[in-house]
């Protein structure tokens, strides 16, 4: 058995928290995540938010597409509803979180971390989801590896297309690319620079050769999103370079950390 694989926080510690939230994603660096997974949309005024659906309704008390409103309507609503949180008293427990307050909590918390952020829907936003990732991230200066720099950015997409762009705006990011399906043809050579495929845990299940194939082409593999202790087992098992899973505490006591 290789290294032990980096436990990624699927949209924060989001199996006791509400997903996409600071206290979720706090819970993660307090149990001690390699790193945190985020998705992000672009609102009608141009910033990008940490939330999963194209529409509010699943998880906010709003409805309708976030792409159609501003951060000042967004921050308006409740996004802690869902699932029931125990933290209740927590002023962030509902609050939108914009990726630039994700990207400066991790960065306070002081010690080596990852952060995979995922982009939504590229083709309907023509490239600007894409420019304003780069935007923020080079305002961060985390737009390419520093050795200076504790945090470490990776942006994936199961778009192609996306991960193109990202290269074009910032050839120095780390890209990757996810897998729904799988491809019918694979030698384990992404397109457009990708060093990292992300494979779902069905694909791995059905095909667990697909992992040595990825890695024997040069690819680091990050496995979305497992959380039951056979699939942890199994992953462990391959070697997979990175696990993402929404219970990353209980993850890490699984695997002896
Ligand atoms: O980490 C990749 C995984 O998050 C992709 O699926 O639907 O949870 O964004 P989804
Ligand atoms: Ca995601």
């Amino acid at each position: 058995m290789g290294e032990s694989p980096l436990i990624f926080a699927h949209r924060g510690s989001s199996a006791v928290l509400p997903e996409h939230t600071l206290p979720a994603y706090q819970r993660a660096l307090d149990e001690g995540a390699d790193g945190v997974e985020c998705d992000v949309r672009l609102t009608r005024d141009g910033h990008l938010v940490c939330v999963h659906d194209r529409r509010l309704d699943r998880t906010s008390n709003g409805t309708g597409r976030v792409s159609r409103r501003t951060l000042a309507e967004l921050a308006e609503l409740d996004f802690g509803r869902w699932p029931d949180s125990d933290v209740p008293a927590d002023p962030d427990r509902g609050r939108l979180l914009t990726l630039d307050r994700l990207l400066g909590t991790v960065r306070d918390a002081g010690r080596e971390l990852q952060v995979l952020i995922e982009t939504k829907h590229p083709t309907h936003h023509g490239g600007d989801v894409e420019r304003a990732l780069a935007a923020l991230l080079r305002r961060h200066g985390l737009d390419q590896p520093r050795d200076s720099e504790r945090v470490a950015v990776t942006v994936m997409s199961f778009s192609a297309l996306a991960v193109r762009r990202m290269r074009e705006l910032a050839p120095g990011l780390p890209t990757a690319l996810l897998m729904e399906l799988l491809p019918s043809t694979l030698r384990g050579t992404l397109p457009f620079g990708a060093r990292i495929a992300g494979p779902g845990i069905h694909l791995v299940k059905a095909r667990p050769r697909l992992v040595r194939t990825l890695q024997a082409a040069g690819n680091k593999v990050y496995v979305w999103t497992a959380n039951e202790p056979d699939e942890i087992d199994l992953l462990i098992d391959l070697g997979v370079d990175g696990i993402i899973t929404d219970r990353p505490g209980f993850v890490l006591k699984h695997i002896g950390r």
